[in-house]
């Protein structure tokens, strides 16, 4: 059954939000292998909340990391060792969104990053990026190092407003499929979002 592993450019843009709507959109179940940050609600609380997918298709982390930081540094001040070989992915009934910490070079443990955790797993990754300025240098690099690693992207989910110029200069440079860009919902709730995931991404780009 497929995997979507879903990445992003950066921290805070938009991957839970995007996560969950996908989950939804294709009746996945939601994996986040390490959680970093506990105190604030966690994303696989905001993906419930987001998606409305019941709780046994909710997975319960790998990790759940107190400090909300990179996760090698969240599991060196928890007093937590992450053993790679409990990040082995998850066999389920069915699709299965995973969805990384932060940016593709975000460390793990040791020198192992997100992207080489994904080049483990030998998933394709969805690159979740903002339309916002910034984005064609932080899209570039992030693609550039996961290919580097023998990470094929799937394609790019845009979360923003639009700017075309933008998105158009990824998808050239970057030789990568555009799979489509969530607009700012607001108010963002898991209603919104099944029509607006619907109305800019065709679930058939991730089955
Ligand atoms: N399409 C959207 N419409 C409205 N708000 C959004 C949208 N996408 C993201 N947000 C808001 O932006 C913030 C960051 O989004 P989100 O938690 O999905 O980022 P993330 O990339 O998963 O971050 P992290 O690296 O912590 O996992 C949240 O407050 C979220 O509600
Ligand atoms: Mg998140």
């Amino acid at each position: 059954m497929s995997t979507i592993v879903v990445t992003g450019t950066d921290t805070d843009v938009g991957k839970t939000v995007f996560a969950a709507g996908l989950a939804r959109a294709i009746g996945a179940s939601y994996w986040k292998p390490v959680q970093a940050g506990t105190d604030d609600g966690t994303d696989p609380m905001r993906v419930a909340r987001l998606s409305g997918l019941p709780p046994e298709r909710i997975l319960p982390e790998a990790y759940a990391l107190a400090t909300p930081c990179s996760p090698h540094r969240a599991a060196a001040i928890d007093g937590v060792t992450i053993d790679l070989d409990r990040l082995a992915l998850p066999q389920v009934d069915g699709p299965l969104v995973v969805e990384g910490a932060g940016g593709v070079l975000v460390p793990i443990v040791g020198t192992t990053t997100f992207a080489d955790l994904f080049a483990r797993w030998g998933m394709p990754v969805v690159l979740v990026a903002r339309t916002a300025l910034g984005t064609i240098n932080h899209s570039l690099l992030s693609i550039e190092a996961l290919r580097a690693r023998g990470v094929a992207v799937r394609g790019i989910a845009f979360v923003g407003e639009s700017v075309p110029d933008s998105e158009a200069t990824i998808v050239r440079l970057g030789d990568v499929k555009r799979l489509g860009r969530l607009p700012i919902l607001d108010p963002l709730d898991a209603d919104t979002l099944a029509v607006s995931f619907a109305d800019h991404f065709d679930t058939r780009d991730f089955l």
